[in-house]
């Protein structure tokens, strides 16, 4: 199946590492041109090369703290210029901090506000203009299995995820008039920083080796692993093509089975 990406211009935030690189690459060997970010230069630097030698695509890094609305802006204008427009956003951002009802502050909600849910907010804002004038886009909200069942000791990521799944489920019908196609991925348990810092902090509260905690979390899924991030980004490129021409307002879990509600 050809996708269509072909020199379609991709803006994935959060991308330097994990989910959101993987996506970039994955989009960039479709031939899609890409603008990854993050807060480290040194990072995406490497990243960008990375991606150029793997793919031949052209790839492009712009440093941006997603807790920043002027940030965000410049990152959006940045990909317009060098690419010439956006048709693909891909919204991610680093994960909130873990822990119980008790254990988090006003500060940390409001924190994990603006990052996981105001961020795909002003970044959504910022590409609608350059989907409309191109006559439509896609948009992937990279979320987490949270939207579909809360996962213990991560209040603010249950509370936030939902969010945005309510968020995309309404810019759908929203959008639709314009083309714009919006989805939410729901990763379950995919090997990355982020899950291996989960994972190391479940085991230092367990008093637990984290081979254990992993094992034990493998055992709870279907598919009996955790998922790759490349596995995770074949997932998100097709609802990010052209080909998805009628896929839109869904919020759907890569996951190996592991969530069991309907
Ligand atoms: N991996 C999983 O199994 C899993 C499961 C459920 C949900 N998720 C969620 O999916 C998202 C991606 O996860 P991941 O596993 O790919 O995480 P990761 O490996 O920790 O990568 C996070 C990325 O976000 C960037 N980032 C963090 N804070 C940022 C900020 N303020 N501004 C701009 N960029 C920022 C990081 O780059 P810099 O640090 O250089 O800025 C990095 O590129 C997270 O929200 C995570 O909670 C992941």
């Amino acid at each position: 199946m050809d996708l269509g990406l072909e020199g379609k211009v991709a803006l994935v935030a959060a991308s330097s590492q994990g989910l959101g690189r993987a996506i970039a690459e994955e989009l960039a060997a479709e031939g899609a041109r890409v603008m990854i970010s993050g807060r480290s230069e040194e990072k995406l630097a490497r990243a960008v090369g990375e991606i150029r030698r793997s793919t031949g695509s052209e790839v492009d890094h712009r440093v941006a703290d997603l807790t920043r609305a002027g940030e965000i802006e410049g990152l959006v204008a940045a990909a317009a210029e060098r690419f010439g427009g956006v048709d693909v956003l891909v919204n991610n951002a680093g994960g909130p901090p873990a822990g119980g009802f008790d254990e988090v502050s006003d500060e940390d909600w409001a924190a994990a506000f603006e990052l996981n849910l105001m961020s795909f907010v002003r970044l959504i804002r910022g590409v609608l203009p350059h989907m409309r004038a191109r006559g439509g886009g896609r948009i992937v909200n990279v979320a987490s299995s949270s939207i579909k069942q809360p996962i213990e000791n991560l209040i603010l990521s249950n509370t936030l995820r939902a969010g945005i799944a309510g968020l995309a489920k309404s810019l759908a019908s929203e959008l639709a008039p314009d083309g714009v196609l919006i989805n939410t991925l729901g990763p379950g348990r995919i090997l990355t920083d982020r899950s291996g810092a989960l994972d190391a902090a479940r085991a230092e509260a367990l008093d637990i080796p984290v081979e254990q905690v992993r094992s034990e979390f493998a055992a709870g899924i279907p598919l009996g692993r955790y998922g790759t991030p490349e596995e995770f980004a074949r997932f998100a490129v097709f609802l990010l093509s052209p080909a998805n021409s009628y896929v839109t307002g869904q919020a759907v879990l890569a996951d190996g089975g592991m969530v069991r509600a309907l």
